[in-house]
C-alpha cells in the first residue's frame, strides 16, 4: 500500500496552515468541511508528503475528543486502496479492529474507511480508495 497522506490535529486551521505553509514552501488548499467526521481540512502538498490538517467542528466530535485527551499532532496514517469495503472487509478477516465496517464520504469526494487506534499504538489508520 501508498501512504496517502498523513492527518494532524490542530486546534485552529488558519493558524495551522500559516505555521505549516512556510515549512513546506507550499499553500494548503481551500478549506472544507467534511460533515461525516465533523471537521474542517485543508491539504498541503509537497513532492511525495501530503498532509491533511484538521480542525474539529465540534469539541464532542472524534477529533474534538481526541486534541482534549492529547492535544495537537499526529492523528492519522491514511493508505491508498483500490476499494475501501475490501481493505477493511481483508483487515477484518486478519483480525484487525475497525471503526468502520463499510467505506463512507471523506474530504476531497474520496470514499474513506478507518481502523481503529487501539491496534496501531495510538495512531488511526484511514483507508482511501483512490482506483
Ligand atoms: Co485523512
Amino acid at each position: 500500500m501508498e501512504v496517502d497522506h498523513i492527518g494532524i490535529a490542530v486546534r485552529n486551521l488558519t493558524d495551522a496552515l500559516r505555521a505549516w505553509e512556510p515549512t513546506l514552501g507550499t499553500n494548503g488548499s481551500a478549506p472544507e468541511e467534511v460533515p461525516g467526521q465533523r471537521v474542517r481540512v485543508s491539504f498541503l502538498e509537497t513532492g511525495a508528503l501530503h498532509l491533511e490538517l484538521l480542525e474539529p467542528m465540534a469539541a464532542d466530535s472524534a477529533v474534538g475528543r481526541f486534541l482534549e485527551q492529547r492535544g495537537e499532532g499526529l492523528h492519522h496514517v491514511a493508505f491508498r486502496v483500490p476499494n475501501v469495503d475490501e481493505a477493511l472487509a481483508d483487515l477484518a478477516r486478519r483480525g484487525g479492529r475497525l471503526v468502520d465496517t463499510v467505506g463512507r464520504p471523506g474530504a476531497r469526494g474520496r470514499r474513506v474507511g478507518f481502523a481503529h487506534p487501539s491496534a496501531h499504538h495510538g495512531v488511526l489508520v484511514e483507508f482511501v480508495e483512490r482506483p
